[in-house]
């Protein structure tokens, strides 16, 4: 069966699709300003679209969907994606990225509908650091909302906390304390620079590596990669229920671990996170019939996939704030 690999020897079993490029919060490092569309945005894909291209993927070895943002909740039709995508031949797992202000009132609706792995985005656990991020004082809410997954059973659930110099780095203490009894994982991500936050990069930007030596120091201990996992790095410590994951794109070979694409709510491939355009698929989605040629030119546009992203290089590419692909 023809598969997803690209000219250097990567397998993408991982689709990380866009529902919706707006915002109900503005997080400081992503949409400050809050969400502004953009002049001539194109439509979102509909559920009819959306299951057309997670059943091309699928075909070409795709098991993993996540859905993303902007923010996903705020699509009416979320239960109904779910349901779409978890009903594809193939895709053993559906997750979520949100930032978790509708997790209370719809858990255990989208669970119900197939939802099987959720991340919420939580860059603090004092409520006034965490209002001061994100710009909403919703944090009560939104721990209450991740309880209550874990309740219902979900077992994989992971909180992203973004590392901010001066703005949360005083909060590991209080981390490490939530992440003592929880089965939960805690992903620490390190600010990336996009096309429009120099200033805001040079004054935050916290080395993921510094916190990863205050881990080891403290007992942590990295974790095998499996052979399926993306980037991140994981560690675990005897003492602790959760584990803690590391996004650290800028240290070395983060990218020969690649295992993902992505797809933004208008039906764009993105072979990268930065870098490069994306590649209109919409017109590819209209009919069952155009499957073969849908697939045809996923495997064709994998070939450009690059090595890696230019960060190094201080490159940015087109990638104007993350929340229009995605994350
Ligand atoms: P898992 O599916 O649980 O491994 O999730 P994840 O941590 O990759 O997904 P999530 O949506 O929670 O992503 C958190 C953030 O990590 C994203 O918003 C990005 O900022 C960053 N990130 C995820 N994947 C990549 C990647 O491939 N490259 C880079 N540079 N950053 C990534
Ligand atoms: N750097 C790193 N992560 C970012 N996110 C958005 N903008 C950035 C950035 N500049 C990610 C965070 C957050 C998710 C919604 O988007 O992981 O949790
Ligand atoms: Fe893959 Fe690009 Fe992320 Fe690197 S930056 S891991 S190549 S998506």
């Amino acid at each position: 069966m023809a598969a997803l690999i690209d000219g250097y020897g990567r397998r993408f079993p991982y689709l990380r699709l866009s529902l919706i490029e707006a915002c109900n919060f503005r997080c400081s490092y992503c949409l400050p300003r809050g969400y502004q569309p953009r002049p001539g945005l194109a439509p979102l894909l509909t559920v009819a679209e959306i299951g057309r291209l997670v059943r091309a993927f699928a075909r070409l070895g795709m098991s993993k969907l996540r859905l993303t943002g902007g923010e996903p909740s705020l699509r009416h039709d979320l239960s109904e994606i779910i349901a779409a995508v978890a009903a594809v031949p193939g895709v053993a797992k559906v997750a979520l990225t949100s930032n978790g202000v509708l997790l209370q009132r719809r858990i255990a609706e989208w669970q119900a509908a197939g939802l099987t792995h959720l991340n919420v985005s939580v860059d603090a656990l004092d409520r006034a650091r965490f209002a001061a991020i994100t710009g909403h004082d919703r944090l009560p809410q939104i721990l209450d909302g991740i309880e209550r997954a874990l309740a219902l059973g979900l077992t994989a659930v992971k909180l992203n906390a973004v590392l901010l110099r001066g703005l949360n780095d005083d909060q590991l203490p209080a981390f490490l304390d939530y992440v003592r009894t929880r089965r939960v994982g805690l992903r620490f991500i390190e600010l990336m620079q996009t096309g429009d936050n120099l200033a805001y990069f040079r004054r935050h930007h916290y080395r993921a590596e510094t916190l990863e030596q205050t881990l080891l120091a403290q007992g942590w201990q990295l974790h095998p990669r499996a052979p399926d996992a993306g980037p991140a790095r994981d560690y675990a410590h005897p003492d602790y229920a959760g584990h803690i994951g590391i996004i650290a794109p800028y240290s070395r070979d983060f990218c020969a671990g690649c295992n993902r694409l992505r797809v933004t709510a208008a039906g764009d491939l993105r072979l990268c996170l930065f870098g490069n355009a994306g590649i209109p698929l919409r017109q590819l989605l209209q009919a069952d019939a155009q499957a073969n040629e849908l697939q045809a030119t996923l495997i064709s546009q994998l070939g450009l996939k690059a090595a890696g992203h230019g960060l190094h290089r201080g490159e940015t590419g087109v990638t104007p704030h993350l929340a229009s692909i995605g994350g």
